[in-house]
């Protein structure tokens, strides 16, 4: 058995892993509250995957109110090393087209009001989060999708907005044109961040379900179009989880990146006794 220990964060239409084996529902507590369901723990060519359904079975749980520590806490719990968060997104770029995957590197938190830090007054810390993404993790899943047949974009900026609307079309063409984000989503801040101070190595796997609000040819969002391309997609997400494990083949070295080892130097005080 490998000592990597895969997690998969499952996002809008993707809530279980069929290729898993032994697999069971586990359910888990954790200091920060329950985490959004049970966890689906198993195994796939020897190595341990857990995966967690975002939303909760039956989409429980809206954007803005998924227990994002819980959920982190509740992986490391199980000893997960590498989380793989798939999730539905809106393109800025005509060439990230929907049904397309985007391997994100880079960030922009727009979220408000949601608690983004495991650490508070009594144990602070900063951790690094100039490269809130896993190169590591970014490269095995770029072969394991283009292996697929994905149409995968190496790399992009995830643009994380609070929703649980979608964004205006002054908002859509300054993230665009301004900001320079790829894509947009309402979930994946401040789970990255959570993961880098729990030293988890974390990838964004962006599946793209629609050009958001700034594409003259295409509109604004129609969830119809969003459900049904999404549909689609979640056969190529859940192809690219089950191919992870081959991808990441090996023993599990340390993060070159030092995601492993975050808070190495990131702790400015000692916990309150
Ligand atoms: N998820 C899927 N499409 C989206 C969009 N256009 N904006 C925010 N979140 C999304």
């Amino acid at each position: 058995m490998s000592d990597r220990v895969i997690g998969v964060i499952g996002g809008s239409g993707l809530y279980a892993i069929d290729a898993l084996e032994g697999a069971t529902w586990t359910t888990l507590t954790t200091p920060w509250g329950d985490p959004s369901d049970a966890i689906l723990v198993g195994e796939l060519e020897g190595t341990k995957m857990a995966f967690l359904p975002r939303h909760g079975r039956g989409h429980v749980h809206a954007p803005s109110d998924v227990p994002y520590r819980a959920n982190i806490d509740a992986l490391k719990q199980l000893g997960v090393t590498d989380i793989l968060s798939v999730s539905a997104c809106g393109s800025f770029r005509d060439e990230m087209a929907p049904g397309d995957f985007v391997l994100c590197d880079q960030m922009i938190d727009r979220t408000r009001g949601r608690t983004s830090s495991f650490f508070s007054s009594g144990c602070v810390a900063h951790v690094s989060l100039a490269h809130p993404t896993c190169d590591r993790l970014r490269s095995a899943a770029l072969g394991a999708a283009q292996g697929l047949g994905i149409t995968v974009h190496n790399g992009g900026t995830y643009l994380a907005m609070e929703g649980p609307q979608f964004s205006t079309l002054a908002e859509s063409r300054m993230y665009r044109e301004v900001w320079a984000a790829d894509v947009i989503g309402m979930t994946n801040m401040p789970e990255a961040k959570l993961a880098r101070e729990a030293e988890i190595c974390y990838l964004t796997v962006a599946m793209v379900t629609d050009y958001d609000s700034w594409h003259p040819d295409h509109g604004e969002v129609d969830i119809n179009q969003l459900l049904a391309t999404l549909g689609a997609n979640v056969a190529h997400g859940a192809a690219l989880v089950a191919a992870m494990p081959a991808a990441l083949n090996g023993p599990r070295e340390a993060c070159p990146q030092g995601c492993d080892s975050a808070l190495q130097f990131a702790i400015m005080t000692a916990p309150e006794k």
